[in-house]
């Protein structure tokens, strides 16, 4: 209470300093900026500013003229910068923008470099992700032509609210890290607040709110009337963040939603897959057109900072009628959380959602349909969770990648299942979205069921051709899950046995991790897919033309070992 009222008085304080400040920026900005306009007035370039003037701008105008950087958040080898537009700008390309650092006493950038990836219109931002380097300088990003933003605000991606979604109930879901709790239970909800306001290292206004429910990194609390009711007093740049006690705010990115979606009548999907995925764009063609022959109907692709050029190809799936979409998820160790997200926005579409890599498919031996079979496992209508066994395949012999797909490529396999993976109705997930390892908590009342493996089974390419199966090498390195280079995880049972700490092909690698010949899928799929006349697979069409293109990029490749530079032009 006394807290309370303690915050109440600094409030109007702050309120005060706040108008006075706003009464002076908006003279100046709205001077500015009407002045800007007279000179430019049919070819009005975005203009630049330093991000302190924008709100002021946007008491004037209604909406921002500028660029500026939103905010920045650092990883320990990236800097995520969401860039904030004019409703009306173009998109920018990787090629209009440079990341810029400056040193800590430097307001002129020193260094440039070429930024990893943007992303394009996300919550009508753009995100830039920029290289860290050099370490201890300050990024930001400079627009060519234009000149550099200044620095926004900076966070640590490891104390940070990320993403929020306003629930159909109106509560606020809000995915966070740095909470550090128990896996698989629920947390003391008492310890937290869920706080809206807009800069939460200074805050002057915050609406707080009650939190119902804490679990692993999922914060679901009660959402203040004026935000539901998109008040006055709430514009689009609200945040939330959450409280802890004795530990504070935490740093935020997260901007609820407010478009609470209505719950059809009818789930226009009866089958959807939630995957997260880095760099594997090689297998999407054909996880697709497969899966969606057995009956999926909707893709839910969460991508955790691919270069591999796959927002083009998920781009060329969607021209032929897939409904495939791509979410920009890069945030460290929250695959769980991932999942959770994704049957939230899946729940109000599908019926039932498959969470599986793309390098598993669905098989159903017994010949029975997709549909037949979660028809008849609904039946007893307390099921909503039903659990897949994985095969895992090896390189089958083989040493190089197959024409014709993994699913006819590979036909040896370990003897055992080595896990199973889960298809669950989303309308039944526990309200505190707790799942691990690919299983959600259900409310009570429903339960899983195992499928039988002759009727439904999962093939799992897990052990591919090496030349792809050191790259799955390399991002497990990478992800600080599992780090294969350190000897102090040489017992995991992550760790691919028999294979040491470097990502040296073992002998005989094509022979490994087969014990069974199973070729049910391959025979299904050149029934299903073959073309009568050319026997080609639909997801095989430009193999011809990647062949070639593959035989002049190694060409390329060898060549730039030897410092010969233009014989690839000498080819072309
Ligand atoms: C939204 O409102 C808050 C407080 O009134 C202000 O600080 C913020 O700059 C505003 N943002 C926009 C985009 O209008
Ligand atoms: C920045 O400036 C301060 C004070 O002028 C100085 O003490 C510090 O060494 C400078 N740091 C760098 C990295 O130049
Ligand atoms: C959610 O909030 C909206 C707007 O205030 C209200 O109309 C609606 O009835 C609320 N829904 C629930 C389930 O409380
Ligand atoms: C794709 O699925 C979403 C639901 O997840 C739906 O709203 C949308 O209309 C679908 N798009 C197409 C082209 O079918
Ligand atoms: C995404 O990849 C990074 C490595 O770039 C890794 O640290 C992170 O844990 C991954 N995120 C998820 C959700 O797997
Ligand atoms: C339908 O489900 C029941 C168990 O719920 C099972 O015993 C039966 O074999 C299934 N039939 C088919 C055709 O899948
Ligand atoms: C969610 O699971 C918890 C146990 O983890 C249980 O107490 C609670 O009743 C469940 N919620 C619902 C809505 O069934």
């Amino acid at each position: 209470m006394k807290d309370r009222r303690k915050r109440g008085l600094l409030l109007s304080w702050n309120r005060f300093k706040f108008f006075r400040y706003t009464l002076l920026v908006v003279f100046f900005a709205g001077f500015a900026f009407s002045t800007f306009r007279l000179f430019f007035r049919d070819t009005v370039h975005p203009q630049l500013v330093s991000s302190w003037q924008t709100p002021a701008m946007n008491l004037v105008s209604g909406e921002s003229p500028a660029i500026s950087v939103k905010e920045t958040v650092i990883f320990p080898d990236q800097a995520l910068i969401f860039l904030k537009y004019p409703p009306s700008t173009p998109l920018f390309t990787k090629d209009a923008i440079d990341c810029v650092y400056f040193s800590p006493n430097s307001s002129t950038p020193q260094t440039k470099l070429s930024p990893m990836s943007i992303d394009g219109d996300y919550l009508g931002q753009q995100i830039v992700r920029c290289p860290l380097h050099p370490r201890g300088f300050t990024v930001s990003v400079d627009v060519r032509s234009n000149g550099h933003l200044s620095v926004g605000p900076t966070h640590r991606w490891d104390w940070l609210a990320y993403e929020a979604i306003i629930d159909r109930d109106n509560t606020t879901i809000v995915f966070v890290k740095g909470l550090n709790l128990r896996s698989g239970r629920a947390s003391d909800p008492s310890k937290f607040e869920c706080v809206f306001g807009w800069d939460f290292t200074r805050p002057k206004f915050l609406f707080r709110s009650e939190v119902i429910s804490v679990a692993q990194e999922i914060v679901r609390c009660k959402t203040p009337l004026s935000i539901l009711s998109g008040s006055q007093m709430v514009n689009d740049s609200i945040k939330v963040s959450v409280r802890v006690t004795r530990r504070g705010i935490l740093d935020s990115v997260a901007w609820p939603d407010n478009r609470v979606p209505h719950p059809p009548a009818r789930k226009q999907h009866e089958v959807c897959v939630c995957t997260m995925l880095r760099n594997q764009a090689r297998f999407l063609r054909e996880w697709v057109m497969y899966h969606a022959r057995l009956g999926v109907q909707r893709w839910f692709i969460y991508d955790n900072n691919s270069d591999d050029d796959i927002s083009n190809l998920i781009e060329s799936l969607e021209d032929v009628d897939f409904n495939i979409t791509r979410h920009v998820w890069p945030w460290m160790k929250t695959q769980e959380a991932g999942f959770a997200h994704c049957a939230l926005r899946a729940r109000d579409s599908c019926e039932w959602v498959a969470f599986i890599d793309v390098d598993e498919f669905l098989h159903l031996p017994s010949g029975l349909s997709l549909h037949n079979v979660l028809e008849n496992q609904s039946r007893p209508s307390e099921v909503a969770e039903l659990r897949v066994q994985c095969h895992s395949f090896g390189p089958s012999g083989l040493k190089q990648v197959p024409v014709k797909g993994v699913m006819v490529g590979y036909t040896c396999r370990l003897l055992a299942p080595e896990r199973h993976k889960s298809i669950v109705k989303p309308e039944a997930l526990n309200s505190t979205l707790i799942n691990l390892v690919h299983h959600f908590h259900l409310k009570s009342g429903f339960r899983y069921s195992n499928m039988d493996r002759n009727v439904m089974v999962i093939n799992h390419y897990k052990y591919q051709v090496w030349e792809v199966f050191k790259e799955k090498f390399y991002r497990r390195v990478a992800t600080y899950v599992t780090d294969w280079q350190q000897e102090e995880n040489v017992g995991s049972k992550d760790r691919v046995p028999g294979l040491g700490t470097k990502a040296v092909e073992p002998p005989d690698w094509s022979r490994q991790f087969c014990e069974l010949a199973d070729t049910s899928l391959k025979h299904r799929v050149l029934e299903m897919f073959s073309d009568p006349q050319t026997q080609m697979l639909p997801w095989q069409e430009k193999q011809q033309d990647e062949e070639e293109e593959q035989q002049v990029s190694i060409l390329v490749e060898q060549n730039k070992k030897r410092r010969v530079k233009s014989l690839a032009t000498v080819l072309l």
